[in-house]
């Protein structure tokens, strides 16, 4: 049985999700945190921006921090344009659709679109990048995990079906999707376009919040590299989930939590996901799901996550709670 199926003849092409752009109180503090732990390398400074691309990457960022004194929020979040007037075809799209879409002037960024999405997910399209070297080879500048790219964001929205929707009218397919047993209450979608599992993930959570970036590394050895650093240099507390393996879903993983709290996942390179007729798979939510093997993950993994600017959050429908490191650890001791 197929779900939610991509539009085969989307009004305009996305490539991928390619940037995010948050908040940070102490730039001095981001910037040691994301080249030392993760490695990433900076593009470009001033005192109130820091731009930031992985060892792989050539487009000029793929996180852009702004400073701010008031509480951390993600701006929006950024993918990009293909094609040959896929930014002009992506406003005519949206202004017939009756969306605000402004296009606006983004420093190292070419045609620039912002909108809002049906759920209240900030999006920024974009249709080229200043060039930077790629840096994948010069494994003599390389840091902590040594970060290649940005692979996709998670985000916690109330109904991710009719979120999903709007990304599946735009030819995003989807890869996985987890389902509540026996029901048919979807509470977590994989979207992509660029042919791995995930660009963007939506989860039935209060939101819309932003509840991780996922940054891929070289192997697993990367993301030990990551947690030595962290844990030499005073981040140690920053890990918050794994190292670990999911149960459902396509890997290995790492949560650390940057110095604001937003929170960036590490996973090694995924599965390909090409052939169009690889259809959505539908994964039952019982026993372990989140991880294989070891600890569930601590409470503030399930309900911290990152709001957008100036967009309300709408709690998700009621449900059981997770199974999280809190409640694992008190019915064990229960037992014993
Ligand atoms: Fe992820």
């Amino acid at each position: 049985v197929s779900f939610l199926d991509a539009n085969p003849d989307p009004p305009f092409d996305v490539s991928r999700a390619s940037q995010v752009e948050l908040t940070a109180s102490d730039l001095a503090e981001t910037k040691r945190f994301y080249s030392e732990v993760l490695g990433l390398v900076v593009s470009d400074e001033d005192p109130d921006t820091l731009y930031l691309r992985g060892v792989e990457e050539r487009g000029h960022h793929s996180f852009v921090f702004r400073r701010s004194d008031s509480a951390p929020v993600c701006e929006r979040v950024g993918m990009r344009l293909r094609g040959v007037g896929a930014l002009e075809k992506a406003e005519r799209h949206f202004a017939a659709a009756g969306y605000d879409c402004r296009r606006v002037e983004s420093a190292h960024q070419g045609g620039t679109l912002h909108l809002e999405d049906p759920a209240g997910i900030r999006l920024e399209l974009c249709e080229s990048m200043d060039k930077q070297p790629r840096l994948n080879t010069r494994v003599e500048l390389h840091r902590g995990a040594a970060c290649l790219r940005l692979d996709h964001y998670q985000i916690h929205v109330p109904d991710p079906v009719a979120a999903a929707e709007f990304y599946a009218q735009l030819g995003f397919r989807v890869s996985d999707y987890y389902a509540i047993p026996g029901a048919d209450h979807v509470v977590g979608i994989f979207m992509h376009r660029k042919g791995s599992p995930y660009d963007i993930v939506l989860f039935e959570r209060e939101g819309p919040r932003l509840h991780h970036v996922g940054l891929i590394v070289t192997d697993l050895q990367s993301i030990l590299k990551a947690c030595d650093v962290a844990g030499n240099l005073g981040y140690g507390d920053a890990i918050e989930f794994g190292p670990g393996r999911h149960a459902l879903g396509h890997g290995y993983y790492c949560y650390l939590r940057d110095p604001d709290g937003h929170r960036i996942e590490l996973l090694p390179p995924p599965i390909e996901l090409i052939d169009t007729e690889d259809t959505p798979v539908r994964w039952e939510l019982k026993g372990r799901f989140t991880e294989s093997w070891g600890l569930p993950p601590q409470q503030s993994w399930f309900t911290e996550a990152t709001p957008f600017r100036g967009v309300d959050v709408v709690p998700a429908p009621a449900s059981d709670g997770p199974l999280t490191l809190e409640r694992y650890l008190s019915a064990r001791g229960s037992r014993v």
